[in-house]
């Protein structure tokens, strides 16, 4: 994450004068650590800052998170409660996550009825999206992209596979044509890097919505869009744009991060290939063992006091930013009083989030489809699949929010390489 000079006219309180900087290098190697760190430290919720010397929280166990996320009153979601918001130039490269310009327009930071009515509205247009059809349309993606790579018997799996099934996947079930979709994956990845790209990304991005939209509006079909433009909520063309250019966003990025991770466990983990060997572990037992440990969604943003609260052993000032952090409350031990036992049938872990504003309950259904086919069939599609570099030299992208491969390197036996025809795993 590129270093912020310190931005003019923001001071750091007292209680933040020796808080980490969430993004620096210790955090991209360590994020886990730092929040254990953290947490002996401070307890529940620690100071920490933003790039740019920007103060705010971090929620650190299972019990704050759910206290922050229930009680929407004190911890609101709209930012422009945010008292350091006017002071933060719009070009700050963390505003696209944080609700800066328009997207504070979208439904991720409505509060109360309007909230409801719109994130409503959203599940039941993706609660109808058909999960057979889904299904099979993402087998039929993942092979188009397959194909491309297969003959060459190497592959870049980010790039060339985790990054693109999900974007194409959302297009298809939200009714963008595939064309406009195309450069979608490299402004989600600027959009959320907070480099320099970052609000060219999001411009680029919301043009390819706003285009949809005019579309569901023009000739409406069945997908999401369009179920969405003909609710009763009668959402404006704006509201549109920003309630659907959330959705892309929010279900692409960590879908991608998830797929790549779980195949890294699975091209990595003895302990994980061994199993699958004997198939005792299934790959959606592999996904979940992933948003328990190593979760795309490490911090989310945010929520902003409505009033003066005692938060674990801090008094947190009104109008302060409080982020949400969901990997480290994965790993409180209330969650899982026995972390040896496994996760098998346990998905009690917070990577979706919790309370109101969590990430919609057809949505996490639509985000195994997409991550469970595309790992199967690339399975299905690749014998002899192993990791075309050393397990050290995997690089993790470099944000504050996600964890997710920046590549991963494969290679595989193209000879036998057999499309579209089920088997078994590739090292049976
Ligand atoms: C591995 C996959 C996914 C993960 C880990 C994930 C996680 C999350 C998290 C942490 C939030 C924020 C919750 C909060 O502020 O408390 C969220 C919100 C949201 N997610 Fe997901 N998500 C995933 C996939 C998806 C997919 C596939 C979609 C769409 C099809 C989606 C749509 C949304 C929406 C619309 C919201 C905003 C909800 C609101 O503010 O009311 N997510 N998600």
């Amino acid at each position: 994450m590129p270093d912020t000079p310190a931005i003019t006219g923001i001071d750091i309180p007292p209680s933040h004068e020796h808080a980490p900087l969430l993004g620096d290098g210790r955090y991209q190697h360590d994020a886990g650590g730092v929040f254990r760190e953290l947490y002996q430290t401070h307890g529940p919720v620690a100071p920490v800052l933003l790039p740019g010397g920007v103060p705010a929280w971090l929620t650190l166990d299972h019990q704050t998170l759910r206290r922050v996320t229930e009680d929407t009153a004190t911890f609101a979601r709209s930012s422009k409660r945010w008292r350091l918001g006017p002071l933060l130039p719009p070009d700050w490269p963390l505003w696209p996550l944080l609700g800066g310009g328009q997207a504070q327009d979208s439904l991720l930071y409505a509060e109360g009825e309007m909230h409801r009515q719109r994130a409503g509205a959203l599940s039941s247009a993706l609660e109808a999206v058909d999960r057979n059809e889904f299904a099979a349309r993402c087998q039929q993606i993942s092979e188009q992209l397959l194909a491309r790579f297969a003959p060459a018997g190497a592959a870049e799996l980010m790039a060339d596979y985790a990054l693109q099934l999900p974007v194409l996947a959302m297009s298809w079930a939200l009714g963008a044509p595939e064309e406009d979709s195309r450069n979608l994956p490299a402004d989600f990845a600027a959009m959320l890097s907070g480099g320099p790209d970052t609000i060219a990304g999001w411009h680029r991005a919301r043009a390819v919505v706003a285009r949809l939209v005019a579309q569901a509006r023009r000739r409406p079909g069945a997908n999401v869009a369009s179920r969405l433009a003909a609710h009763p909520i009668a959402l404006s063309d704006e509201q549109l744009v920003e309630d659907l250019l959330v959705t892309y966003i929010a279900g692409h990025i960590p879908t991608a991060y998830l797929i790549g991770t779980t195949l890294r466990l699975m091209l990595t983990g003895d302990r994980f290939t061994d199993t699958l060997r004997r198939g005792r572990l299934s790959v959606s037992d592999a996904l979940h063992e992933i948003l328990w440990h190593d979760t795309p969604t490490q911090v989310f943003a945010g929520r902003f006091t409505s009033r003066v609260t005692e938060l674990g052993r801090y008094r947190i000032p009104a109008r302060d930013l409080v982020l949400l952090g969901l990997a480290a409350a994965n790993t409180d031990p209330a969650l899982r009083p026995d972390p040896a036992a496994g996760v098998r049938d346990n998905r009690a872990y917070l990577s979706y989030s919790h309370g109101p504003h969590s990430c919609p309950m057809p949505a996490r259904d639509l985000s195994e489809v997409m991550a469970s086919t595309a790992i199967e069939a690339l399975l299905d599609a690749l014998p002899g699949l192993s990791l075309a570099c050393h397990p050290n030299q995997l690089r993790w992208v470099s944000t504050i929010w996600m964890r997710g491969l920046e590549s991963l390197p494969v290679r595989f036996d193209p000879a036998a390489l057999s499309l579209g025809t089920p088997r078994g795993l590739p090292w049976m």
